[in-house]
């Protein structure tokens, strides 16, 4: 499983990169918007086209995802193209992002236009432009992406535990986990769900199965919207191919107090001689 950094920080971006372990970038709106805020708080003037070039130089040879923000088929298709055309010469990494469906409603009280984003992707393939299919929420959506020639589906790990939680009225924080097993309904036996779908991880291993059915789909899942170290343990267990890691997390990760304790003792019981012989001094028989 592939580790990409979800941020538009340049200065993430590039202490993610310097570790040597990060194979890509995802972006989108709210993120660019936090990444804009953060530089003008600063003082630092954000001119955007030159930002996300210096994104995409630091990720050279690996992807980096920017999302679309219309919510048409022409629109999108049209923003892709552009989007494309202006920063992919720059390393020839960008994938365009694309929501499933655009619709800004899910009922009839709005301009429906729910196979928008299916119609743009078939069409971006086409041109070989390489999408992200974004705000996956259900294994079937992701099947239709993968079907209309996304390279990547990106289902949402914690917005779907965020959903599940709402609807069993528990209380949470944004990072807390919540378990890739689901909870059962108050004084009921069955699990609280999504069309079946008990959890964010579930839904990532529903994603996986679906599509590794269909021996002729080669799009990858991207387990997005993740926001602690269980679930990426969980998503990389389910089979997700990449999985994109909030740098908050990303550091999160490598933290243990046992691996500080073990290496406070270690330090303090160097004695002289392998002390020596660690800086490249010549070893001497050891006196008993
Ligand atoms: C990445 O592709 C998504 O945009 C991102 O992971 C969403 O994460 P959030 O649900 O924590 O905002």
């Amino acid at each position: 499983m592939r580790f990409f950094i979800d941020s538009a920080k340049l200065s993430e971006i590039e202490e993610a990169y310097s570790w040597g372990i990060i194979e890509g970038v995802t972006t989108n709106p709210s993120l660019i918007k936090k990444a804009v805020e953060y530089e003008n708080k600063r003082g630092n003037n954000v001119f955007l086209e030159n930002y996300i070039k210096k994104i995409l130089k630091v990720a050279k040879g690996t992807p980096v995802s920017l999302e679309v923000t219309s919510t048409d088929y022409e629109s999108m298709v049209s923003e892709a193209k552009n989007l494309f055309k202006k920063f992919n010469s720059v390393a020839k990494n960008v994938y365009i992002k694309i929501p499933v469906n655009p619709s800004l409603c899910d009922d009839d009280s709005c301009k429906r236009k729910d196979f928008d984003g299916i119609k743009a992707i078939r069409e971006l393939s086409k041109l070989k432009i390489p999408v992200n299919c974004t705000l996956i929420f259900s294994p079937e959506q992701a099947l239709m992406a993968a079907k209309a020639g996304a390279k990547l589906v990106s289902p949402f790990v914690g917005r779907e535990d965020d959903f599940l939680r709402e609807k069993a009225h528990i209380k949470f924080n944004k990072n807390d986990y919540f378990s890739a097993l689901g909870i059962k309904d108050k004084g009921k036996d069955k699990k609280i769900n999504d069309e079946g779908i008990i959890s964010g991880v579930d839904l990532v291993k529903k994603c996986v199965d679906l599509l590794r059915a269909d021996k002729k789909i080669k799009t990858e899942v991207l387990a997005a919207s993740i926001r602690n170290k269980q679930q990426l343990r969980e998503v990389a267990i389910a089979g997700a191919d990449i999985v994109t890691l909030p740098f908050e997390v990303l550091k999160e990760i490598i933290v243990h107090h046992k691996t500080s304790e073990g290496m406070k003792n270690f330090v303090g019981d160097v004695v002289e001689e392998y002390s020596k012989l660690r800086r490249g001094i010549e070893n001497r028989v050891v006196k008993k």
